[in-house]
């Protein structure tokens, strides 16, 4: 359990339906600390959603504006930031975040990832094919490069505020 004051930001990285927003506002909530949501962050400074970024402007621009994203919130201190799935897989962004920042890899089975995205259509990767296969890929791709986030914490099909208890229990 947490028996310091946290010196650095808490990052949460994972797959897409990991729980990264759900988890991270409701952690943030009980740390007294501030939330923010890296995709939101960038849809704000673009004026427009994820998937019209993606649709618009392309994924490099989307790339782009999430790195710029991630090292303003990284400097502006504490707080908990949740990241999109694949911002933690750049490598710029990754040391930035490997330096500054305790990072948390919330690690799903394909088939959980599979059940929360499908309930909404908002990400333009999952609309590429089948989600199952996508998300298979996905992560043989991106596992290996979340096991180096400081802290791993399983998410299972328990309720965000039952997922922030693990996470506390683990920093
Ligand atoms: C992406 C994940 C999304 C969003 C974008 C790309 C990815 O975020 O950033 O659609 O590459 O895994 P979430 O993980 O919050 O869904």
């Amino acid at each position: 359990a947490l028996t310091r004051p946290l010196d650095r930001p808490v990052v949460l990285v994972g797959l897409m339906g990991a729980g990264k927003t759900a988890v991270g506002r409701r952690l943030a909530a009980r740390l007294g600390l501030t939330f923010a949501d890296a995709d939101h962050e960038i849809e704000a400074a673009a004026g427009r959603s994820v998937a019209a970024i993606f649709a618009e402007l392309g994924e490099p621009a989307f790339r782009d504006g999430e790195r710029r994203v991630i090292a303003r919130l990284l400097d502006s201190g504490r707080g908990v930031i949740a990241t999109g799935g694949g911002a933690f897989v750049d490598p710029q962004t990754r040391a930035a975040v490997k330096e500054r920042a305790i990072s948390i890899w919330l690690r799903a089975d394909v088939d959980l990832l599979v059940k929360r995205t499908s309930r909404s259509s908002r990400r333009p990767l999952l609309k590429r094919g089948d989600p199952f296969a996508i998300l298979t890929d996905l992560a043989a791709q991106r596992n290996p490069i979340y096991a180096e986030a400081d802290l791993i914490v399983d998410s299972v099909d328990i309720s965000p505020e039952r997922m922030v208890d693990r996470v506390l229990a683990a920093l």
